[in-house]
């Protein structure tokens, strides 16, 4: 290995715990405060790992994140510059990253709000224009009006672009309105009496979280723009986020230099909910305004994307499936064959999952090009009270490939909305960053 090589794994290294554990980090960065999706990575602990490997590349950076959710990864490239692809299962991630990664001018935003605000005010119709299974469970009929008026006046604009703005908008506003519970990702009713008692306006929240998006967006626009990345009204470099199961292959024949990602720990059902979190959002908010590729399938039922998402359906013969992965990963095995009957049922879901990641990675490995760099944050959780080490299969997973570790970095979770604790392991407080090297 080089001295320059050796010198950026020292840098790496070198980065201090306040900065691994987000210490100095804002909740109110422009990244996270858009939208508030589940288990979002922290762009500021993200950013040094992101430059430094970018050293170690020559030329372009071309980076690529598979799961990619709210695209914090994407966004901390751009502004370093680089080529950036995104790619999720999730409806919901795919648009606000089109937004996230979209130019906007802050002005044409101000009109259109103020456009959207006046037509929303003159809406004097009680016409509810989504109908979906227990709609009158997850939202009052006041809320639900007051929604419908929204949903009328995004429809009327003429650009798409503001559209999917002003639906992220929408989104927030429905998580923060219905009578989902904010404090988990599962979907939770609110009790009754809370409900009853509530005073909350969709159009005032609406008008708030657009006054706090648009000065969020325009904030992140003036720092490409002050690095030199947005020329003549756009990104200087191609921003690209694409709707794709990772588990049938990254949809692009471009190739990169570098991966930036953090994974699902396990299946969406017993770990984080991503699907259950962007339900009632996609309820009212039209696919093809998002996607027009997007199956109608993912929104059937409240489990639909968790369970097309990795890990989340039972198949393939156990059997077959153990003999290849205990061969890949010793740890797995290990793991595994601690338990007997029912023990042992729960913890073939982890086997399941963890071949569905490996399969993925063997879908990702063809497009990274010789010498690139793959930096994963993962964390362990429990299943039957002990702990999955997510962190040495996964180096297991790649020591298969013949890639190596370059480094691995460790950081606490300062904080999380981490739906049934007793599903995380201890060392779910702690994460880690994973760097792997693809010499060939
Ligand atoms: C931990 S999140 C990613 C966090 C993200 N890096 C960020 O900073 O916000 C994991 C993402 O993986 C996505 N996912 C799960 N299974 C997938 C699959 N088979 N293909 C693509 N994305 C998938 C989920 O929808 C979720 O958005």
């Amino acid at each position: 290995m080089n001295k320059d090589i050796k010198n950026i794994r020292k840098s790496i290294n070198g980065i201090s715990s306040e900065v691994l554990n987000g210490e100095n980090y804002s909740r109110n960065d422009f990244a996270r405060s858009i939208l508030n999706y589940p288990a979002m990575m922290v762009p500021s602990v993200q950013e040094p790992i992101i430059e430094k490997l970018s050293h170690a590349i020559n030329g372009e950076v071309s980076l690529l994140d598979p799961f990619m959710g709210a695209s914090n990864t994407l966004v901390t490239g751009m502004k370093y510059g680089m080529n950036v692809f995104g790619q999720d299962i999730n409806p919901l991630s795919i648009l606000l990253s089109q937004v996230k990664t979209s130019f906007y001018e802050i002005g044409e935003l101000i009109d259109a709000e103020e456009r959207l605000i006046s037509g929303i005010n003159s809406d004097k119709s009680n016409i509810v224009e989504v109908s979906f299974i227990n709609i009158d469970k997850w939202f009052t009929m006041s809320i639900q009006i007051e929604l419908s008026k929204i949903y009328r006046a995004i429809r009327k604009e003429h650009s798409l672009k503001i559209r999917k703005f002003f639906w992220v908008v929408l989104a927030e506003t429905i998580r923060l309105t219905s009578n989902d519970r904010t404090s988990t990702f599962k979907m939770h009713m609110r009790p009754v009496e809370e409900i009853n008692a509530r005073l909350v306006s969709a159009i005032k929240t609406f008008t708030i979280v657009s006054k706090k998006n648009i000065k969020n967006i325009s904030d992140y626009i003036s720092i490409l723009t002050l690095n030199g990345n947005i020329k003549r009204g756009k990104y200087i470099k191609k921003a690209e986020v694409v709707w794709g199961d990772s588990l049938s292959g990254i949809k692009t024949r471009k190739t990169f230099n570098l991966l930036v990602t953090s994974p699902p720990y396990g299946d969406n059902q017993t770990t984080v909910t991503y699907g259950q979190f962007s339900y009632l959002p996609l309820q009212w908010i039209p696919l093809d305004d998002i996607d027009v590729t997007i199956d109608l399938e993912y929104l059937r039922t409240t489990q639909e994307i968790d369970s097309k998402s990795l890990g989340g359906q039972v198949k393939g013969n156990i059997k077959d499936i153990e003999e290849r992965m205990f061969e890949k990963s010793q740890t797995l095995k290990k793991f595994i064959t601690q338990f007997k009957d029912g023990e042992k049922k729960k913890a073939e879901k982890v086997t399941r999952f963890i071949y569905e990641l490996d399969c993925s990675i063997e879908k990702m490995l063809p497009r990274m090009r010789s010498n690139s760099f793959l930096a994963w944050t993962i964390g362990n959780r429990n299943v039957n009270k002990q702990v999955v080490r997510n962190d040495l299969i996964l180096s297991e997973l790649f020591l298969s490939n013949d890639i190596e570790l370059f480094t691995g970095l460790k950081r606490d979770i300062l904080s999380k909305r981490m739906p049934g604790r007793n599903n995380f392991s201890n060392t779910m407080s702690k994460e880690s960053i994973l760097i792997y090297k693809k010499n060939n």
